[in-house]
């Protein structure tokens, strides 16, 4: 649940997903996808802010979903959703409050048992006080060394932290934030997405140092999903593995699929959401 910039409780009591990471292209707007359709098929309703008002990845995801259900008749569950604008006052102090004030707006506006906050691949002031709200905060990362240093750094063997990093400070602050304003505490899921080969060196390096960091600060590491072409084609239709066997348009289903849609659904299913 959210507290507003005046101490007021925003919504009844709507679980808050923010997908965040200050690295770009790590995942955030696929994975946010996903989590949303698993949502409404589980149906309940989903309300959907994007904070990346430049690219907007995912308000055009939605809108092909929109545009391909519309054009074959299918009727497909959507959530609402709405981008937050970046201000374009020069002063500081008054581009926070209006951007603040805009965020804000947006979660007042939407009366849905979840809202998903996607962030920009960047450290901005928004991102900052999205952070603030999350029940749920979703890392996905790439599977090197280089996307884990924004947690933390570690040795070159993965077994021992150095120092703790940008992103895992900024998580810290918010966390903190959060709990003096409403007691509530962050769920941190981290992930690994774009996997190779789960055999690898390099793979189970990146696991050792995520141990290792795991036992510094307080987040949880669930299933990744592994490289696979398909998550670019789906975009394209608006869809979602979990569309498969639900959207005759998908496509066939092949083999791979199978194995893509039983990850996802580890995935999602592991960040342990309230659905009861
Ligand atoms: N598991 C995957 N396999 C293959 N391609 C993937 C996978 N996950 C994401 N992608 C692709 O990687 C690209 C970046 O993904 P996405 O836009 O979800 O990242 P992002 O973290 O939201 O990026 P940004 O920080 O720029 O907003 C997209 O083209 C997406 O289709
Ligand atoms: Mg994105």
């Amino acid at each position: 649940m959210g507290v507003d910039s005046a101490g007021q409780t925003l919504m009844d009591n709507p679980h808050f997903i923010i997908l965040g990471n200050e690295k770009g292209g790590t995942g955030k707007s696929t994975l946010a996808m996903h989590v949303i359709v698993h949502l409404l098929h589980q149906g309940r309703s989903v309300g959907v802010i994007d904070l990346d008002s430049r690219q907007k990845s995912l308000t055009r995801y939605l809108d092909n979903r929109k545009a391909f259900s519309e054009e074959h008749g299918l009727h497909l569950a959507m959530p609402e959703y709405t981008v937050v604008e970046r201000s374009a006052e020069d002063s500081v102090r008054v581009m926070e409050d209006e951007e603040r004030a805009w965020l804000e707006q947006a979660i007042r506006s939407m009366n849905t048992d979840f809202i998903l906050i996607d962030c920009p691949g960047n450290d901005t002031w928004l991102s900052r006080v999205a952070h603030t709200y999350a029940d749920t905060l979703l890392t996905p990362i790439n599977d090197s060394f280089v996307d884990l240093d924004l947690i933390g750094q570690v040795t070159a063997d993965g077994s021992k932290v150095i120092k703790l990093n940008y992103y895992s400070e900024l998580v810290w602050d918010c966390r903190k934030a959060r709990n003096m304003n409403d007691k509530e505490s962050t769920d941190w899921v981290v992930t690994r997405n774009r996997l190779a080969s789960l055999t690898s060196r390099n793979n189970r390096r990146v696991e050792r140092a995520l141990e290792s960091l795991k036992r510094k600060i307080n987040f949880r590491v669930v299933p990744g999903l592994s490289e696979r072409v398909i998550y670019r084609e789906l975009f394209l239709k608006g869809l979602t593995m979990m569309d498969f066997g639900k959207v005759q348009q998908i496509g066939k289903m092949q083999l791979s699929h199978v194995t893509a849609r039983k990850e996802i659904r580890a995935l999602v299913e592991a960040l342990n959401l309230p659905l009861d």
